[in-house]
């Protein structure tokens, strides 16, 4: 961690951060967070995380106290204050403190966090050679019980026991699918694939987070000529694509080249995710 955290409407040091035993985020995991990148002391789509943070709070009934534009500044004053180029933002907000689940029971503000640090998800040498994904027993949440665009802090429940599967089989990633069997998403990442050309990805209402890295690599996609189709897949789309890679803020864009031991295409990252990634660099050194 950084040096200063923002907390509750103040900078304070990172080691007087603390948060009440009664957070009803740490009770109940009744909150929202969103992980950002700053490159080059600046927040990459800042404008479009705070709207998804805020979007997030409104439909859990969470009334952040301060507008999303001073929320904002707040953010970039912590990266000043913390003297950071390329770091991870963490931002944590739960309801409020109170025992007992009833939010009615909630006395004061919500509580408010947002912190800096170094994130890494993978080695470099899995973005040259590709990530091995495994198909996991967790699904993605039922979007009629959880709905995925929320990104609240309880559904993660969910993607960390699907990540404890993946590590047991010793996998970069581990990939999950509806509940009746779809394609969703990886634990902490959107999942592409090529197939003849076109970039294939599923469909948001399936169950997966609108990811912004997601939304940010269709963009640069179409910017390039190149089709993205939206839609509905099952696991021998993937098994027999040309390529795949996937999408996230920690994880930028990452090839994938296994699926469940198949290789996808000749099982070395593929030429479209190749040239992708290097668009994506090049976009964000464009904003630097
Ligand atoms: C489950 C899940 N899917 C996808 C993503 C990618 O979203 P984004 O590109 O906004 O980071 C994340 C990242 O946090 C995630 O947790």
């Amino acid at each position: 961690m950084d040096k200063w955290v923002f907390l509750n409407g103040e900078f304070v040091p990172s080691e007087k951060a603390h948060v009440s035993i009664y957070d009803h985020g740490f009770l109940y995991g009744d909150g929202a967070f969103e992980g950002i990148r700053a490159y080059n002391g600046r927040a990459f789509k800042l404008e479009r995380h705070v709207e998804r943070i805020y979007n997030s709070l409104h439909a859990l009934y969470i009334e952040m106290p301060y507008s999303a534009e001073t929320f904002a500044g707040y953010i970039e004053k912590l990266l000043e204050m913390n003297e950071v180029k390329d770091a991870y933002i963490r931002v944590t907000i739960s309801r409020g403190l109170a025992l007992g689940l009833d939010p009615r029971n909630i006395k004061g503000e919500p509580t408010v966090v947002v912190s800096t640090d170094k994130l890494s998800l993978y080695p470099k040498s899995m973005y040259e050679n590709g990530l091995e994904v495994v198909t996991v027993a967790t699904r993605v949440a039922n979007p009629q019980v959880l709905e995925p665009r929320i990104k609240s802090l309880g559904k993660y429940v969910a993607n960390i026991q699907a990540k404890l599967e993946a590590n047991q089989m010793g996998a970069g990633e581990g990939l999950m699918l509806t509940e009746d069997g779809h394609v969703a998403e990886c634990t902490g990442d959107n999942l592409f694939f090529v197939k003849n050309g076109v970039v294939n990805t599923p469909a948001a209402y399936l169950g997966i987070l609108e990811g912004i890295t997601r939304e940010t690599v269709i963009e640069l996609l179409e910017k390039i000529g190149v089709k993205v189709n939206v839609g509905v897949f099952t696991r021998f789309d993937i098994y027999s694509a040309d390529e795949a890679f996937l999408t996230g803020t920690g994880a930028e864009v990452i090839p994938m080249v296994k699926l469940d031991a198949r290789n996808i295409g000749d099982g070395k990252p593929g030429p479209l995710t190749k040239r992708l990634i290097q668009e994506f660099y090049n976009y964000i050194k464009s904003l630097a």
